[in-house]
């Protein structure tokens, strides 16, 4: 019995060849499918990304950010609760300021030394303010009389609120180098 290889016989050549043809096409028709899901796939992919971005930066435009400083405004009581002649101490911890009353005024200085910016000390019993940093010295209205501080202490500006309360606000200073001590808000007439 002769034997005949299945490829010999005749008819059956072509049909293989077209098989594996048609195997190759179908594959290289995956591959490009595969390929074009890929990009359609990463084109999505960067499409919903820059959305998300561009909604991001849309919700931040928004709500600006904004930084919620403590007011510098604050009330500081009624005049009747300063004594004549005396530096009140009272609000320095919690807001770096002294209250000065005299005979006819009442004001404000900013416990800030004019040298470095430490807080200084009201020492009663000397009379002045000190300042534990350097050494400079300052009279009891501010003036700087020692020590390496180039310039007397800065004055509040202070007026009385509605309510009859005293309101300091440390955002407006008066200088004594530019004269402004006696300017209308750097002290109030008690
Ligand atoms: Fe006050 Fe230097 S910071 S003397």
């Amino acid at each position: 019995m002769s034997e005949v290889n299945e490829e010999s016989k005749p008819g059956s050549a072509a049909p293989k060849a077209e098989a594996k043809a048609k195997g190759k096409k179908d594959e290289a028709q995956d591959t490009l499918w595969s390929r074009r899901d890929f990009f359609s796939l990463a084109g999505w992919a960067s499409f919903t990304a820059t959305l998300g971005l561009s909604s991001l930066y849309f919700l931040r435009l928004l709500f600006p950010r904004v930084l919620f400083e403590p007011s510098p405004k604050f009330k500081a009581g009624n005049p009747g609760d300063y004594t004549v002649g005396e530096v009140s101490s009272k609000w320095v911890a919690e807001q770096r300021v002294w209250v000065v009353r005299d005979n006819e005024k009442l004001y404000a200085i900013l416990a800030r030394c004019t040298h470095l910016g430490c807080t200084p000390l009201w020492l009663r019993s000397e009379g002045k303010y000190k300042c534990p940093c350097h050494g400079s010295g300052f009279t009891m209205d501010g003036m700087n009389f020692e020590g390496p501080a180039p310039r007397a202490l800065e004055r509040l500006k202070v007026e009385i609120g509605p309510d009859g309360q005293i309101v300091i606000d440390k955002s407006k200073v008066f200088l004594f180098e530019k004269g402004e001590w006696g300017k209308p808000g750097s002290f109030l007439r008690v």
